[in-house]
């Protein structure tokens, strides 16, 4: 079955700098989102990608898409305001190319420039026996679930730390799984669910979703916080 990856570049990246759009900002040299279309063109196991962009960032993506000849690239398509919006609009796109219900569906953020092989293939795999899988970080913190009482967060309950995990992608679906998960949460217009296994753990709470285990490496650019530690990954995994 085909292998398609969509790279969610369409953000705003208002929290890292109003000036420059994060998924453009390079590391040694090469753009955040270039990192990330790299890893899964270089994957002999991913046949096809489509890019999400916004429209400020759209030729930017598109010229260094072309510089770098990435052959697997189908599609550059624009993404939604909220990044459920993005993925919809990715799968639409799928959906009008005819791609087959049981093709492996991979949904990456474009702001994670730093994912391995193991971790691509990991999800190719896991889905040979689940419809949903995740890559996911074990959390050497203890997390604590909160609630809020107005003026304060205080604590709801504390998961067991060996059962917690943070989140990160790709994330991996059975094309008809996540297109029935995201036509399920249509009909709830308060949903802004900020991965994509949330909408298949809430509307298809019968299909388990599989871990994948992730590192620290696969960390998110999301604030100017986290450019030292990327600008060091880069540097060391390109020298
Ligand atoms: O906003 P957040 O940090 O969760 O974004 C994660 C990824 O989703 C980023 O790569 C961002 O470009 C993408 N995104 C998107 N469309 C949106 C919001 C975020 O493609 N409307």
């Amino acid at each position: 079955v085909p292998v398609v990856a969509v790279v969610l570049a369409a953000g705003s990246g208002v929290r890292f700098d109003p000036a420059k759009p994060k998924q453009l900002v390079a590391l040694n040299g090469k753009p955040i989102v270039a990192w990330s279309i790299e890893a899964f063109e270089n994957d002999e196991h991913v046949d096809d990608i489509v890019v999400v962009v916004n429209n400020t960032v759209r030729e930017a993506v598109e010229q260094l898409i072309d510089d770098a000849s990435y052959a697997k690239v189908r599609a550059i398509i624009t993404g939604g305001a909220e990044r459920s919006d993005s993925t919809e609009a990715a799968l639409t796109t799928l959906a009008d190319a005819g791609i087959p219900q049981d093709a492996k569906i991979l949904i990456h953020d474009a702001v994670r420039p730093f994912v391995s092989r193991q971790e691509i293939d990991g999800c190719i795999d896991a889905l040979d026996e689940f419809t949903a899988a995740t890559v996911a970080c074990p959390s050497t913190d203890t997390i604590l679930l909160t609630q809020d009482l107005g003026d304060r967060e205080v604590i709801q309950s504390v998961p067991e730390r060996r059962h917690s995990f943070r989140a990160q992608t790709p994330q991996a679906f059975r094309f008809g799984t996540i297109r029935d998960a995201y036509a399920k949460a249509a009909g709830d217009p308060d949903f802004r669910p900020t991965d994509d296994t949330r909408v298949v753990v809430d509307y298809l709470p019968d299909q388990p979703v599989a871990i994948v285990g992730g590192s620290p490496r696969n960390m998110k650019v999301t604030t100017q916080d986290d450019m030292p530690l990327a600008r060091a990954l880069a540097n060391a995994l390109a020298g």
